[in-house]
């Protein structure tokens, strides 16, 4: 056993957490939709096709946000071809996946869905094989109100009202030699300035977001960023981040696995940097926010037939990576990491939503379960609302030669002043010690009670949920926290995702 301490004050706060910090990520990639959230016949299919079990999962989870068509799916994506009579939609091969596309979920299907779950939508547009002029069509489609051509042809299919997408991503890693017309900064940061142009003349009210590099370790990071932004600094919101948790064959130990969440970290500050270094040189007080829209853990399910399958198959097994308990911890790890850095980070999609690296889980025909980190996920999405404190940790850690010490302890606190609701969010990264942990929340007022407290451990780190054992690893009641006044006690468990949440006593 060893101490550590977690403190925060309510005077120190460092940012409101953004709620689409909880958004996730829907592709047309493999089972993502179709055969995921779509299955026309499943017993609990709507009227429209989509699967209710899948519906209610996504509510569960609680993701506020979803990213959509793709990823690398939307660089050769024609938006008209999923809009219409769906009988006369066109088989299109997909050459981000090698698949067949059939175009039976589209602009409006994916809205229904939307709806049906309570989520935002985050739609991308193609710069790959298209570019300004589709992007502004299909805008015009989505959110004209009516009296075009393309407004109305969104009437005739059944929509009077404006879509009212918000948030587009102006393409997907641009920089990937695997993207469908991969392109160099510059060529994508003008287009990227010129769309964005385009897109707020037709609707002034969207936000917009840039592709930064595809990952941290591309050879281009940085440079690629510095050069983008050159271009479009001042017409977009946001600069996008993608990382993708490895667990290298050389080096497979929990302890450098877990220390993923510093090199995320230094990911998040490093770009803030370089954003910010643009502002400097363009003399602008702008601060571009960041949308760290994909995210998770993948690297068994990444190469060869995970990836890409002959036969141009529809809706293929690809990318069905199945998590560990392990796993869950390092997302809940990443979460507090995220939430840590609420001041520039606004967007985050876990990716994907369901079957590819995904927290939701289905069989054709048969049921849909929760991998392990649906757990830490929608406990997050939960119980996070309101203001980011900054955390004072002190605890010990072991040497790590990236990052050197690195704290047992990985926290975050968010605290909600509207409900007088405080999430203390926990991982403790010990593999064989518990911990005794002492918490202070100063200035929320003397008198606390508990609200809920969980835990996610597992004896196996290697346990993951199945159809067979959907609910192997799953939160258990957390025991045994002492309050007095703004301090509680409480002993985490070796390798532990732990949440508990307090509020004030009013008098
Ligand atoms: O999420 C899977 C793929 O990973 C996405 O299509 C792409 O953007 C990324 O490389």
């Amino acid at each position: 056993m060893f101490e550590a301490s977690l403190t925060v004050d309510r005077d120190f706060a460092l940012a409101p957490l953004d709620r689409r910090l909880f958004g996730v990520f829907v592709e047309h990639l493999g089972r993502c939709v179709y055969s995921g959230l779509y299955e026309p016949g499943h017993p609990t299919a709507d009227e429209q096709g989509f699967r209710g079990d899948v519906a209610e999962l996504t509510k569960e989870l609680g993701a506020t946000l979803v990213r959509y068509p793709g990823g690398n799916f939307m660089s050769g994506y024609n938006w008209e071809d999923g809009v219409g009579p769906k009988d006369q939609r066109p088989r299109r091969l997909d050459l981000a996946w090698f698949s067949t596309e059939t175009n039976q979920v589209g602009t409006h299907e994916f809205m229904h869905w939307c709806r049906k779950v309570g989520i935002e939508p985050m739609f991308g547009v193609n710069l790959g094989t298209r570019g300004p002029d589709e992007a502004r069509h299909y805008l015009e489609y989505c959110n004209h109100p009516g009296g075009t051509a393309l407004s109305d042809l969104r009437r005739a299919h059944g929509a009077e009202e404006p879509l009212g997408i918000k948030f587009w991503c102006l393409g997907n890693e641009m920089d990937g030699p695997w993207q469908i017309c991969q392109k160099t900064p510059d060529e994508y940061g003008r287009i990227a300035k010129e769309t964005a142009k385009l897109m707020r003349w037709v609707d002034p009210s969207i936000e917009l977001a840039a592709c930064g590099s595809s990952a941290y370790d591309m050879p281009s990071y940085g440079a690629w960023e510095d050069r983008v932004l050159e271009h479009c600094f001042e017409q977009v919101d946001y600069l996008s981040l993608h990382s993708y948790f490895v667990k290298p064959p050389a080096d497979t130990s929990t302890e450098s696995f877990f220390a993923q969440i510093e090199t995320n970290a230094r990911y998040i500050e490093d770009t803030v940097a370089i954003a910010d270094a643009v502002a400097t040189r363009k003399r602008s007080s702008k601060r571009l926010m960041l949308s760290f829209d994909e995210w998770n853990v993948w690297y068994r399910a990444r190469h060869g037939e995970h990836l890409k399958q002959a036969g141009w198959p529809e809706a293929p097994r690809l990318l069905e990576e199945v998590y560990t308990a392990e796993d869950a911890l390092l997302i809940g790890g990443m979460l507090t990491m995220m939430m840590n850095h609420a001041d520039r980070l606004k967007v985050a999609c876990m990716a994907q939503l369901c079957n590819v690296i995904a927290p939701i889980m289905t069989e054709p025909g048969g049921p849909a379960w929760r991998q392990t980190i649906f757990h830490p996920f929608a406990q997050a999405a939960r119980w996070a609302h309101g203001d980011v404190l900054r955390p004072v940790v002190k605890s010990p850690g072991c040497a790590n030669a990236k990052h050197g010490e690195l704290p047992w302890l990985c926290a975050s606190v968010v605290d909600d002043a509207s409900t007088g609701q405080t999430a203390v969010f926990l991982l403790n990264r010990h593999l064989t010690e518990e911990m005794d942990l002492g918490i202070t929340l100063r200035g929320l007022g003397a008198g606390r009670e508990l609200v809920q407290a969980e835990q996610l451990h597992s004896a196996d780190l290697h346990a993951a949920n199945t159809i067979d054992a959907p609910d192997r690893v799953a939160p258990q009641p957390l025991a045994g926290i002492a309050i007095d006044g703004e301090q509680l006690r409480v002993k985490l468990k070796p390798a532990s995702w732990n949440v508990i949440v307090t509020k004030a006593v009013r008098a």
